[in-house]
């Protein structure tokens, strides 16, 4: 696809989260708000945590997972900023380790290195985010300039209702500098 060159370029990275089957939610806001996205998803995320054809449409280009062959050209241009959404544990916790063992996190970790504007929206159950591991982690990235929306755990409310994720958050969090 041809970069629009008047346009950011938004690196959309979704986790293995039951809510990234809304994503298209956050790809929706962002565009609207003139970004032009491009999603990296993690391996499992890919496996079902949603629809990937109907995201590939949406941003006009293939979701990137894995690393581009030696010689092949780059699919996406550099990024302007990253949000990370949703943001789970295990990738938090590798990103903040930098054991970039998956394309998602080896962008996040150069991501960070060059000083690109990065917001993330955890969604971590409650249990996981006791984890002295988890909170280091948050430390570590927050000390790196990562900003950081409030944690998602998922839980029901009082009325059994799950609160809104709240997509747009992150793009929030990237005009708020
Ligand atoms: C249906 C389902 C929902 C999940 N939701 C979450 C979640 O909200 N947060 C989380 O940290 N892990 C969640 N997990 C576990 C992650 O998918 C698992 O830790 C995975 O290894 C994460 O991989 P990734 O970080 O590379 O995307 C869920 C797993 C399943 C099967």
């Amino acid at each position: 696809m041809t970069r629009q060159a008047d346009k950011p370029f938004l690196y959309a990275v979704v986790c293995a989260a039951g809510i990234a089957a809304d994503v298209s939610k956050l790809i929706t806001a962002a565009q609207e708000r003139h970004w032009e996205v491009g999603v990296l998803a993690t391996p499992v995320a890919m496996d079902g945590f949603f629809d990937t054809a109907a995201v590939e449409a949406q941003t006009g280009r293939p979701i990137r997972s894995a690393w581009r062959r030696p010689g092949d050209a780059r699919p996406f241009p550099p990024p302007d900023a990253v949000v990370v959404a949703p943001a789970t544990f295990n990738t938090l916790n590798k990103w903040a380790a930098g054991l970039a063992d998956t394309l998602a996190v080896a962008t996040l970790c150069e991501a960070s290195g060059l000083g690109v504007p990065i917001a993330v929206l955890p969604c971590v159950a409650d249990a996981l985010a006791a984890h002295p591991a988890y909170r280091d982690s948050l430390t570590r990235l927050r000390g790196m300039g990562v900003r950081f929306g409030e944690r998602y755990s998922g839980e029901p409310d009082e009325d059994g209702r799950r609160p809104e994720f709240g997509w747009e958050r992150a793009l929030d969090l990237l005009e708020a500098a």
